[in-house]
């Protein structure tokens, strides 16, 4: 079996264990930080991914938001490295929503070669390898070509905390005035794997690297152009970097950022 296709396995796996958890078992939940939910669902589906990897590919290094948070330096890697989250849009997965998915990338060489994002309520598995393609459950997908703001249905999301609130909403009503609409649909993975079947026109958002490691490599194999609406800091890897992340078609890409970099934050 290929890492590629040990990484769709995997988030089969994992996604019919969040399923079966959700249908058959009783869901607990908790509080991170006092407001950031996480299910058993979300603690056992990271436990099978990252047992599964540590069997299989034993030197490996693993980035899990929910067994191994830490912040690590990628370029400094001896070895690959996998970065998972186990349920991306977990609000959505505890409150009987659809819009769930296991994300799984894997990095050799401080670059990601493959990315798999599952989502199993849709039975929807997006898939890319690096210079191979994006493709949804076999078949090849490719961004919208919508360059109009006017008709563009734009995606974006919330952090838990509220503590930098204005300033999402000062984005928010810009985006609104400006385009055609807004979605939260709750899911950062799934929102950028949408990018890249044209579902969406454009996508921006704060994240976590295990938000977007795996669709991203989807978005951009899938003709998206992905990018900050703000500087990445000197030293970081801009392909890493989770805040202020823009993703679109790069016509769409250039009117959105130039439309985000103008937010008047004082009126
Ligand atoms: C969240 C989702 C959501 C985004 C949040 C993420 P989680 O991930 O991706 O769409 O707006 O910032 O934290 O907590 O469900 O894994
Ligand atoms: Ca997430
Ligand atoms: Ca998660």
């Amino acid at each position: 079996m290929t890492v590629f296709e040990f990484t769709q396995k995997l988030a089969r796996e994992a996604g019919e264990l969040i399923v079966d958890q959700r249908n058959n078992a009783q869901l607990t939940h908790q509080y991170k930080n006092g407001q950031e939910l996480v299910t058993n669902a979300d603690l056992l589906a990271d436990k099978l991914i990252t047992d599964s990897i540590k069997a299989s590919y034993p030197g490996h290094h693993i980035l899990s938001e929910e067994s191994s948070p830490e912040a690590i330096s990628i370029a400094d890697l001896d070895a690959p490295l996998w970065i998972i989250d186990p349920i991306d849009g977990t609000v959505n997965y505890a409150h009987g929503h659809i819009q769930s998915a296991v994300s799984i990338a894997y990095i050799e060489a401080g670059r990601i070669c493959h990315g798999v994002v599952f989502n199993p309520f849709t039975n929807e598995m997006f898939t890319a390898q690096l210079g191979g393609g994006a493709h949804l459950n076999g078949k090849a997908i490719s961004v919208a070509d919508e360059t109009d703001l006017r008709r563009s249905i734009i995606a974006t999301g919330f952090p838990y905390d509220k503590a930098t609130i204005e300033p999402i909403l000062k984005r928010v009503a810009a985006v609104l005035r400006e385009c055609a609409d807004i979605r939260r649909l709750g899911s950062a993975a799934l929102d950028i794997c949408w990018i890249a079947t044209g579902r969406l026109d454009g996508y921006y958002e704060s994240l976590s690297i295990w938000d977007f490691a795996a669709a991203q490599l989807v978005a951009r194999e899938a003709g998206a152009q992905w990018g900050h609406f703000s500087e990445v800091p000197e030293g970081v890897d801009p392909q890493f970097y989770a805040q202020d992340i823009l993703v679109a078609n790069p016509t769409l890409y250039a009117k959105l950022l130039t439309l985000l970099q103008n937010v008047d934050y004082d009126n």
